[in-house]
C-alpha cells in the first residue's frame, strides 16, 4: 500500500481544490501583536538585524503557528530587503516606519550584482531552510517579495509616503527611466524569489501595498508588466510553485491584474465587494478580506464579517485571510476565536 502524500490545506487551495473548511493564515500573523514577538524583537537590536539573524527570524516565523496553528508560515522578513540588497542604506524608525536613502534620477539607479545582492541576502534563504525543516509537512511556508512599483515607491520616496508625488512625478516626466527603475527591481526579484524556493518556500506571494496609487497607465507599465514578467520567469524553472498576488486598492484594475500577469491566485484587499470576489473565483482561488479592525473589534461584529466572507467564497477555492496586514493593537485572543470559528 502507498502512503497518503501529507495533505497541504494551502497548496491544495491555491491549486483549485474546494474544501469544506477553508485554510486560514493572516497576513503580518508575526508582529508587535504578539508578546512573543516583542521580547524576541527586544533581543534582536534592529529589525534588519532581525531580519538577517537566521535563528530569530525563523523563531519568529514559527510562534504564530505554535500558538494558533495557521495552515502557513510565511517568512519573517520585509519587502525592503530587496532595496537593501541592492546597496540601499534602510533603517526602521521605532514610530516612523522605514527611512531609505531615497534615489530619484535614472543615473541613481543601482546595479544589479548577484553575487553582492545574494551574499547580503543570505541569512534570509539560511531562515527560508531552518523553517522549513521545522515545519509539520501540512503547514505551508510561503516566500515572499514586495512587488516592484510598491519597492520603488519606498526607494523613490525614502519612506512611506502619502501622495507618492516624487514617484509619480518621475513615472510621468522620465518613462524610460522609471521603466529602467521598475525593470532593475524586477530583475532583482526574480533571483531573490528563486533563490527561496530553492531553500524551501513552497508558495509566494508579490506584495504590491500601493497598487492602487498608480493611475491607469502607470498601472500597466510599473503593476501589471513586471509582475508578469516575474511570474513568467518563476514558472519557467518552478512551475508547481503556485503565486499568489495582492494588488491592493487596485480596485478595477483588478480583473486585469488577474487576467494578464498569470498568478494564480489573487489575495483581495477588504475593499473589494463580495460579489466582485466571486466572480473573480470563477477562473483563479481568491484569499482574503476580513478588515484588520474587525479582529480588533472582535466579539459579534468579528462572527458577522467572518461568517461573511466564508459563506460567500467556501464555494469555491479560496483561503481565508485579511485584507491587509494585523495592526499591533489587535489582542491576541481575538485571533484564537477567528481560528476556532473558521476550523467550526
Ligand atoms: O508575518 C508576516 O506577514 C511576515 C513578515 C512581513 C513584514 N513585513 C514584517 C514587518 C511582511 C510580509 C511584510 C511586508 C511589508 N513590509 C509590506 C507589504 C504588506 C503591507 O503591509 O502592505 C510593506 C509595505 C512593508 C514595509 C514596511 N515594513 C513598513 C511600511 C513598516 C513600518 C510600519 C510598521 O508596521 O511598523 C515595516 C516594518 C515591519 N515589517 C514590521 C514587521 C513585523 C514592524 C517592525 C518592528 O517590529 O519594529
Amino acid at each position: 500500500m502507498e502512503c497518503p502524500m501529507p495533505k497541504t490545506p494551502l497548496i491544495d487551495a491555491l491549486n483549485g481544490i474546494v474544501s469544506a473548511r477553508p485554510p486560514i493564515w493572516l497576513m503580518r500573523q508575526a508582529g508587535r501583536y504578539l508578546p512573543e514577538y516583542r521580547e524576541l524583537r527586544g533581543q534582536a537590536g534592529s529589525f534588519v538585524d532581525l531580519c538577517l539573524t537566521p535563528a530569530l527570524a525563523a523563531e519568529v516565523t514559527l510562534q504564530p503557528i505554535r500558538r494558533y496553528g495557521f495552515d502557513a508560515a510565511i517568512l519573517f522578513s520585509d519587502i525592503l530587503m530587496v532595496p537593501f540588497g541592492l546597496g540601499q542604506h534602510l533603517r526602521f524608525e521605532e514610530g516612523r516606519g522605514p527611512i531609505l536613502a531615497p534615489i530619484q534620477t535614472a543615473a541613481d539607479i543601482p546595479r544589479f550584482d548577484p553575487e553582492g545582492f545574494h551574499a547580503q541576502l543570505g541569512p534570509i534563504y539560511e531562515t527560508v531552510e531552518r523553517v522549513r525543516a521545522e515545519l509539520d509537512p501540512s503547514v505551508a511556508l510561503i516566500g515572499f517579495a514586495g512587488s516592484p512599483w510598491t519597492v520603488a515607491s519606498y526607494m523613490v520616496e525614502g519612506g512611506t509616503s502619502r501622495d507618492f508625488a516624487r514617484l509619480k512625478t518621475w513615472a510621468f516626466a522620465d518613462p524610460d527611466g522609471f521603466d529602467r527603475l521598475i525593470a532593475r527591481i524586477a530583475e532583482a526579484t526574480i533571483a531573490y524569489l528563486d533563490r527561496q524556493i530553492r531553500a524551501g518556500a513552497q508558495v509566494v506571494k508579490l506584495f504590491d501595498s500601493w497598487a492602487g496609487a498608480a493611475p491607469e497607465t502607470v498601472f500597466e507599465r510599473a503593476v501589471i508588466a513586471p509582475t508578469k514578467s516575474i511570474v513568467t520567469a518563476l514558472k519557467r524553472d518552478h512551475p508547481s510553485v503556485p503565486i499568489i498576488g495582492f494588488a491592493r486598492g487596485a480596485g478595477a484594475m483588478t480583473r486585469s491584474y488577474v487576467e494578464t500577469t498569470g498568478i494564480d491566485a489573487v489575495a483581495l484587499d477588504s475593499a473589494t465587494p463580495l460579489a466582485m470576489a466571486c466572480a473573480l473565483q470563477a477562473d483563479r482561488p481568491v484569499q482574503g478580506n476580513l478588515d484588520p479592525m474587525a479582529l480588533v473589534a472582535g466579539g459579534d461584529a468579528l462572527r458577522a464579517e467572518t461568517d461573511r466572507i466564508v459563506d460567500a467564497l467556501s464555494a469555491g477555492p479560496f483561503v481565508f485571510n485579511l485584507g491587509h496586514g494585523i495592526v499591533p493593537q489587535t489582542p491576541p485572543e481575538h485571533v484564537a476565536e477567528l481560528v476556532a470559528r473558521l476550523r467550526g
